[in-house]
């Protein structure tokens, strides 16, 4: 069985680390047009770099929960059986990893990774990022950027996800709003390929009408419980 498995913040809520869209989300206290976008980094490198080395601290100071372990335990027992867990996520924390999934596919980047605009170089970087900053690679400051996929960019990954996509015979959405494409797209190309779909969130997403089956409340309950019943 391979299973295609998309999670949004909603995973790591229970860490600890804030979603976007809920009541008092990120985006309703910081303007994702300034802090989420290629112009906004342009007019105001170091409030952006200011937001993002703060979302760093915080997840390095986040642990991991049982929903992600329970997606590690799924990655693990399905590549036993000769199957697999297509693990691709909106989220540019380290959660996953460091629950031990071994093959995440972060499609808005990474948190803990630099992409430097001069030369193209992207390299792990757990440090707080500052405009006078000089790129190892090519030495140019005012470069460095975080490595995270921004409003109007194109998501990483694209051709592998839709690969993948292609080939699951499950396709899950877990802790997502379904408000960002090409993500929230998802099921309606899995929907049209005739791969049965499943939403497991906290309450129904936009998208979650498009969902052949549904699964509501917090995720560290609601995801071991999917997984047992994918393994049992
Ligand atoms: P959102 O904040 O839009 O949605 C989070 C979802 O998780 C909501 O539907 C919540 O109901 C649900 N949720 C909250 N707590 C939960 C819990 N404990 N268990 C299960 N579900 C829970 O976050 P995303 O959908 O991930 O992109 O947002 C998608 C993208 O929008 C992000 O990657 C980011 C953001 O702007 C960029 O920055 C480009």
């Amino acid at each position: 069985m391979k299973v295609f498995a998309l999670t949004g913040a909603g995973v790591s809520a229970e860490s600890g680390l804030g979603t976007f869209r809920s009541v008092d989300g990120l985006w309703s206290r910081f303007d994702p047009m300034r802090l989420a976008t290629p112009e906004g980094f342009a007019a105001d490198p170091a409030a952006v770099h200011e937001f993002y080395n703060l979302r760093r601290r915080n997840m390095a100071a986040a642990a991991p929960n049982a929903a992600h372990f329970a997606l590690t335990e799924l990655e693990t027992r399905l590549e036993a059986r000769g199957g697999e867990l297509f693990l691709c996520t909106q989220n540019i924390d380290d959660l996953h990893e460091r629950a031990g999934s071994r093959r995440v596919w972060h499609m808005h980047g990474e948190i803990a990774r630099a992409l430097c605009l001069h030369c193209g170089t992207r390299r792990d970087w757990r440090e707080d990022l500052a405009v006078g900053l000089a790129c190892p690679r090519c030495g140019r400051a005012g470069g460095l950027r975080p490595d995270v996929v921004w409003f109007g960019e194109v998501p990483y990954g694209m051709e592998e996800i839709e690969a993948a996509l292609e080939t699951a015979d499950l396709f899950v959405a877990i802790g997502t709003s379904g408000s960002v494409y090409p993500a929230a797209g998802f099921v309606a190309r899995a929907g049209d390929l005739g791969i049965p779909t499943m939403e497991v969130n906290l309450e129904p997403s936009d998208v979650a009408g498009l969902f052949g089956e549904s699964l509501y409340g917090p995720a560290t309950e609601t995801v071991p419980a999917l997984v047992a019943r994918l393994l049992g």
